[in-house]
């Protein structure tokens, strides 16, 4: 069975206030699951101990060294010294502003899993590569070249976020049928990487993913949650978000 997931993207938002404004406002919640938030590296100790909060927290980007001298750099293994969980890697965002290639994220997957910190690897193509049809070719490349060699003991150490770029933030969404697709051709994929247990990776969408497309997106077969920026800072959004996945938990 491929877990559910709602995960928080932060990007570079939100203050000291507006972060325990936001964790306040969650305190008496619970869920059936455990929804994960990615905020900005400074603001991640503040968030992990911030006791009480359904949430479990991890990084927008990880570094591929380990430790030493390395100006700016923060690793999973300090990441995991603070008890963040998970680390995003590949966000298109990094993929094109920050020149990050497949070569430098399966570098960054492999340091997280050496250090036991689950991986969200974002895959998506651009709406001219879409446009081209070249859409299934490109997200097969993002797997392959990132995944190659990797070697995981379960299934819960990866998730793949599919986030067509052409999506995100720009309050276009791929239609929840078309999405559904590429996660199919992903779930194929992943069975053919790691062929123990590939089919059970959580495969989840991204790209202007709100309380209002959320439920008709999890009804298709292989969309698994939900990666989520700009509605993911509003704690009111976030929460309708989270409540979504546990509807569609209690009726599975
Ligand atoms: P968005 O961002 O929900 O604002 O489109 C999603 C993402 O970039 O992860």
């Amino acid at each position: 069975m491929r877990k559910k997931y709602m995960i928080g993207n932060w990007k570079l938002n939100q203050t000291v206030a507006s972060i325990n404004e936001f964790l306040d406002s969650f305190k008496q919640k619970k869920y059936t699951f455990t929804p994960m938030i990615a905020p900005q590296f400074i603001h991640l100790y503040q968030c992990i101990n911030n006791v009480d909060t359904p949430f479990e927290f991890g990084s927008q980007t990880v570094s591929h060294f380990d430790k030493g001298a390395y100006t700016g750099e923060v690793s999973a293994y300090f990441l995991k010294d603070i008890n963040a969980k998970f680390s995003l890697i590949g966000h298109s965002e990094r993929r094109t502003l920050l020149y990050e290639s497949e070569k430098l994220f399966h570098k960054k997957i492999k340091s997280c899993l050496s250090e036991d910190l689950q991986v969200v690897y974002c895959v998506g193509e651009t709406l001219k590569q879409r446009e081209e049809g070249k859409t299934l070719e490109i997200i097969q490349e993002q797997l392959q070249k990132a995944l190659i060699e990797i070697s995981v003991s379960n299934s819960d150490q990866i998730i793949i976020a599919y986030e067509p770029v052409w999506a995100i933030g720009t309050g276009k969404t791929a239609t929840p049928q078309e999405a559904n697709e590429v996660h199919q051709f992903i779930n194929q994929k992943m069975a053919e990487i790691f062929p123990t247990f590939g089919k059970n990776i959580s495969i989840i969408y991204g790209g202007s993913v709100k309380p209002t497309n959320i439920e008709e997106l999890l009804q298709q077969d292989f969309i698994d949650g939900a990666l989520v920026g700009g509605a993911s800072l509003k704690a009111d959004d976030f929460n309708l978000l989270c409540e979504a996945v546990d509807k569609y938990l209690e009726k599975a």
